[in-house]
């Protein structure tokens, strides 16, 4: 038996536009660094396809790179989402996922480059806009049931949402809303390279990867000025990076950033942060990510707040990377079987 209430919430199916999904759990995207020269082979769609067997809901990618690569782009095991070669990858990632009968979203990103957006010119922010666009075309054409768009952690659509790394005077720069400008273009664009019904979730997060305590913004009325524009660009699904579920986005509530999208927006969100993770105080993930026991900490709320349709999906990182038959057995109650996250686990694609 586990040590929680009924796992019943986390196993109601979902439906978004013509997607069924069998559960609320979500592979949360992470990079890897398998795939040379950019190209995920059959480790890559074999790790895959083993969560997708083995319960999970839904699958995001790790971050794959758009075609227009900047200077910390530069990473050549980190996979592309263009080229017949990467393209042909994941097109058997996407086919065994579905054989097994899984569903699996990409992640489409650019990191960023120079520290700030300010010195972009117009032409290459036409271009970046259209690199997007192509990698959303490219993500439908091999079978993706739907992309993320990563907005979020200081990488390159976050640099035009946040002020200390967005100083332009132009039309992509200014308050709040003129900043969501260029975030706004790509979302249309995917928009119209995917059509109405592809699912397109935009990830994004107050915090940035070398500024935890950064803020986009500071209260529930700035927040719903930041996402108006951006829903009306044509996001689907909210995906609030936070590093602890449990965390209020606000004072004076209890709910979370996720929380308080759905709230604000009514569109439905996904949660993340330390899901079934014991001591998981994560500093630099990217670098070595942090050791931290397998356990079901804080599964009780987590799954009340999943009652209370605070969010409506879970996507869980480092414990599914450490144990593929997480899943199962969260379900099972067989909490004592859950495998630690470590440091090793990241040297292998198990
Ligand atoms: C090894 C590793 C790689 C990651 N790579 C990405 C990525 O490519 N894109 C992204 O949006 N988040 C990335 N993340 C963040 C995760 O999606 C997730 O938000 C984070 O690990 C917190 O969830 P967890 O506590 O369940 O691990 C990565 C995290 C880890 C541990």
């Amino acid at each position: 038996m586990n040590n929680f209430q009924s796992v019943e919430a986390l196993f109601k199916p979902f439906e978004i536009g013509n997607l069924k999904l069998s559960n609320r759990i979500m592979m949360a995207p992470m990079t890897r660094n398998f795939s040379p020269n950019g190209v995920p082979g059959e480790d890559v769609a074999a790790y895959y396809r083993r969560r997708a067997e083995n319960g999970v809901g839904l699958i995001v990618t790790e971050g794959t790179f758009i075609n227009h690569r900047d200077v910390v782009s530069d990473q050549e095991n980190v996979p592309h989402i263009y080229g017949e070669d990467a393209l042909n990858g994941w097109s058997r990632v996407v086919d065994g996922v579905h054989e097994v009968g899984g569903k699996i979203f990409s992640q489409i990103w650019h990191m960023g480059a120079r520290g700030n957006v300010n010195d972009y010119s117009k032409q290459e922010i036409t271009e970046l806009v259209e690199a997007f666009e192509q990698a959303a075309a490219n993500a439908k054409k091999v079978g993706f049931d739907g992309i993320e768009i990563m907005a979020a952690h200081g990488f390159l659509i976050d640099q035009f949402f946040w002020k200390k790394t967005n100083t332009r005077t132009d039309e992509y720069g200014g308050d709040l809303v003129d900043r969501t400008r260029f975030a706004s273009e790509v979302i249309a664009a995917c928009r119209r390279a995917v059509g109405p019904e592809f699912p397109i979730v935009l990830r994004i997060s107050q915090w940035k990867y070398d500024a935890y305590t950064a803020k986009l913004v500071e209260t529930p009325e700035q927040l719903k000025r930041f996402l108006t524009p951006l829903v009306d660009a044509g996001a689907d699904i909210f995906h609030a990076s936070i590093r602890r579920f449990w965390e209020p986005a606000f004072e004076g509530s209890e709910l979370n950033l996720s929380g308080w999208i759905k709230k604000l927006t009514g569109k439905p969100t996904i949660t993340v942060g330390s899901v079934g993770l014991e001591g998981a105080d994560f500093v630099d993930f990217f670098a070595t990510g942090e050791e931290a026991n397998g356990k079901a900490n804080k599964m009780g709320d987590l799954i009340e707040r999943l009652e209370r349709e605070e969010f409506d999906f879970i996507a869980v990182g480092r414990a599914l990377l450490a144990d593929p038959d997480w899943v199962n057995k969260i379900r099972d109650g067989r909490t004592e079987e859950l495998l630690p996250f470590t440091r090793e686990a990241l040297n292998t694609l198990y």
